[in-house]
């Protein structure tokens, strides 16, 4: 019989350690330092976020997004904004994106306000993307219920069809979100599972850094 007990499940963590005197001052240059270093080891979706947002009753959904930017303006990501998250987003702008980096034992959260970018954003960055891709995003409305999948690609044939020469404009739903960071935190996996933890959060125009317990 299958056991669905995942009490044995475990495993150590046995990253180095992160201590206080080794943190940037500023939050984003940890950042960046930390997905240069998962980067150059080569591991997959290094960028892959899960962001979570609530209705405006508070109901939670996360789902995985692709980090496209970050700069301290923002991190951003590109979706429709008639999916969930993007009904979310309208009508409760505040979201948090999770990095769970496995091959580091490293875990990153971001907490703030979201903001719609303006459409040349999404317009440039659209157009840098693969013709399918393209096609693909430009062929349904995220989220919503289709019949069958061949009814997504009947769709796509009729675009290419349509415009042959791949230029398939971009759906004016499908658009860039930035996150405004508050709230950072940085967790690294120690032994025994007393593991390191550091938030930062913004008060007046400061980054305030305190050591959580793990
Ligand atoms: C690795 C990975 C990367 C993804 N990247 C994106 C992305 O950048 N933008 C996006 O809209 N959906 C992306 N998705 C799909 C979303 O997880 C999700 O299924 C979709 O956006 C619909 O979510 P919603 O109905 O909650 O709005 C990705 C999924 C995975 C597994």
């Amino acid at each position: 019989m299958t056991n669905h007990d995942q009490h044995r499940t475990r495993r150590d963590y046995l990253g180095d350690a992160l201590m206080r005197a080794d943190l940037h001052a500023d939050p984003f240059q940890q950042f960046s330092e930390w997905l240069q270093e998962v980067i150059d080891l080569g591991s997959k979706d290094a960028t892959a976020m899960a962001l979570a947002t609530a209705d405006a009753d508070g109901a939670p959904t996360a789902r995985t997004v692709l980090l496209k930017q970050h700069t301290p303006a923002g991190f951003v990501w590109f979706t429709d904004s008639r999916s969930h998250k993007g009904r979310d987003l309208a009508s409760n702008p505040r979201a948090e994106l999770l990095f769970y980096w496995r091959d580091l034992d490293r875990q990153v959260r971001v907490r703030g306000s979201v903001s719609a970018l303006p459409s040349e954003r999404a317009d440039q960055y659209f157009h840098s993307r693969p013709e399918g891709s393209r096609f693909s995003t430009a062929a349904a409305q995220q989220s919503a219920v289709v019949a069958n999948r061949e009814e997504l690609e009947s769709r796509i044939q009729e675009l290419e069809a349509r415009y042959p020469d791949g230029n398939v404009p971009r759906p004016e739903a499908w658009i860039g979100y930035c996150l405004e960071p508050r709230y950072f935190e940085f967790w690294q996996g120690r032994v025994n599972r007393l593991h390191d933890r550091f938030r930062y959060v913004l008060k007046d125009g400061t980054w305030l850094i305190d050591r959580l317990a793990p």
